[in-house]
């Protein structure tokens, strides 16, 4: 089968891992969650290596380390993320994930713009900071993390504006990405509507 790619993007906890998960189950076509690489860098980095170094050595291994979700790894994470050698280094993996015969759902920052301009569906999953954080709020809290509201949505907010203002692949929608604001959407129906669009284009 040809190569099909879905890039989605958006910003923290808007819903596109979910998404992500539930399209690529329902299409059959296989999922990459880019964040996971730069919060793999992140932790390495936490650990004292060099973070370019630690972009440019990662192995498959590195993705299943135990504590990537933690606050202080996705803070880490959008620290590296700036850091032009280190999105550099992640390039290829990410680009031949894409072209993989069978299709293939990645989401991140910079899929539509910048590793997947020629992506088939470009999503941009949105929703108000305040959703986000609440949303993000719960996660956390059903894993027994000690925190609230208000830092769970300083958090997100200070994220968001670092993805936002970088240099280098900063979050932006791609010109022809379809918005999908999940503010006011329980999952399933956001999921329906990414389906829709990627059948759209099938
Ligand atoms: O999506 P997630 O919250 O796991 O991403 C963690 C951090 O990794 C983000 O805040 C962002 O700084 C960075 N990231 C990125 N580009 C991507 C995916 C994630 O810069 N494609």
């Amino acid at each position: 089968t040809e190569p099909f790619t879905v890039a989605i993007d958006g910003p923290a906890a808007a819903g596109k891992g979910t998404i992500s998960k539930a399209v690529a189950e329902r299409f059959g076509f296989a999922h990459l969650d880019t964040g996971l690489l730069y919060r793999a860098v992140g932790a390495k980095m936490l650990l004292g290596v060099e973070p370019i170094e630690a972009a440019q050595t990662l192995k498959a291994e590195d993705l299943q380390a135990p504590d990537l979700r933690s606050a202080e790894v996705a803070e880490a994470a959008s620290k590296v993320a700036v850091i032009p050698e280190v999105r550099a280094a992640l390039v290829d993996f990410q680009c031949a994930f894409a072209r993989r015969a069978g299709g293939a759902v990645l989401d991140g920052r910079d899929i539509g713009t910048v590793i997947c301009p020629e992506a088939e569906v470009k999503l941009f999953v949105t929703a108000s900071p305040e959703v986000r954080a609440h949303r993000r709020y719960l996660e956390l809290m059903a894993k027994g993390a000690d925190t609230t509201e208000d830092a769970v949505l300083a958090d997100v907010v200070a994220r968001d504006a670092r993805d936002r203002e970088r240099a280098t692949a900063p979050l932006r929608a791609a010109a022809d990405a379809v918005f999908l604001d999940t503010s006011h959407m329980d999952i399933d129906s956001a999921v329906e509507a990414a389906a829709r669009a990627i059948e759209a284009k099938r």
